[in-house]
């Protein structure tokens, strides 16, 4: 398979890479920093990028995407979480921020895609069980997530030859949870007490384990309506 993935140098964007590269897959990836584990790879292309920075997508990304002639597979998992508050001590500029990352550099890289690909097989945008649970203290994060999964939903009725889904990968030990971990317990944002408990137990897959899980929901994702939210720990 040819397999485009955002966000590969750290986390499930990195355990995702090497498991497709190890299988023998070609895969073009994106991040702003470069991952030397994915290096040794000849079967690994990498752009360095920052997707919240609109004109440079617009300018760098077409010619990186077009090499190949078409894809596979489209992992759109590059994503940041926000501090976990109240939605009312958010300012604009930060849900502006998390937005442009979460969801509208999604949209720029899909219409990239489109008007210089022929041929998209699927397209899997990374969500998060944040986009449906609305736990308090989560913020614009939950809003962007939300508005991903209808962003696909939308572009699945577009393009009716790609299949789209957007996935809850399920929690995985990366950086961002290192960030809960790293929190006080606050009796207003009950969830970061149980996502502690969570990694204490052992409980929570590590990038790699979190990988193969996704590439197994990532096949199974193809016999569900194109557009549909899904989530890895309902699949089985
Ligand atoms: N961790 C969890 O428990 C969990 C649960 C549900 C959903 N998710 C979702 O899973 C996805 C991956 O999360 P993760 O936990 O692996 O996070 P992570 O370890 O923080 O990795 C995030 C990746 O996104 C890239 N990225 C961030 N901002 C970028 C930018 N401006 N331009 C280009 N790339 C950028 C980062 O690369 P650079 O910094 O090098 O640019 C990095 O490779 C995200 O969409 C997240 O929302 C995670």
């Amino acid at each position: 398979m040819v397999i485009l993935i955002t966000g590969i140098s750290k986390g499930l964007g990195s355990g995702i890479a090497s498991y497709y590269l190890e299988k023998g897959h070609t895969v073009y990836g994106i991040s702003r920093s470069r991952n030397e584990d994915l290096e040794k790879y000849r079967n690994f292309h990498f752009l360095s990028l920052d997707l919240s920075d609109f004109n440079a997508i617009e300018k760098n990304l077409s010619g990186f995407i077009r090499e190949p002639g078409h894809y596979d597979l489209v992992i759109l998992n590059a994503g940041i979480l926000t501090e976990i508050k109240d939605l009312k001590d958010c300012s604009l500029e930060e849900i502006k921020k998390v937005m442009d990352i979460n969801v509208w550099a999604n949209k720029l890289v899909i219409d990239l895609l489109f008007s210089n690909i022929g041929h998209i097989l699927q397209i899997v945008a990374i969500s998060s069980g944040a986009s449906v649970y609305g736990n308090r203290g989560w913020n614009a994060y939950s809003v962007s997530k939300a508005a991903l999964n209808m962003l696909i939903k939308l572009y699945a009725r577009e393009n009716e030859d790609t299949h789209f889904s957007s996935m809850a990968p399920g929690l995985i030990d990366s950086g961002m949870q290192e960030y809960i971990f790293s929190l006080p317990d606050d009796p207003r944002f009950s969830s970061i007490r149980k996502l502690k408990e969570t990694r204490e137990s052992g409980q929570m897959p590590t990038p790699a384990e979190a990988a193969q899980i996704l590439a197994l929901s990532i096949e199974k994702a193809r016999n569900e309506e194109s557009g549909s939210f899904l989530d890895v720990r309902e699949m089985g």
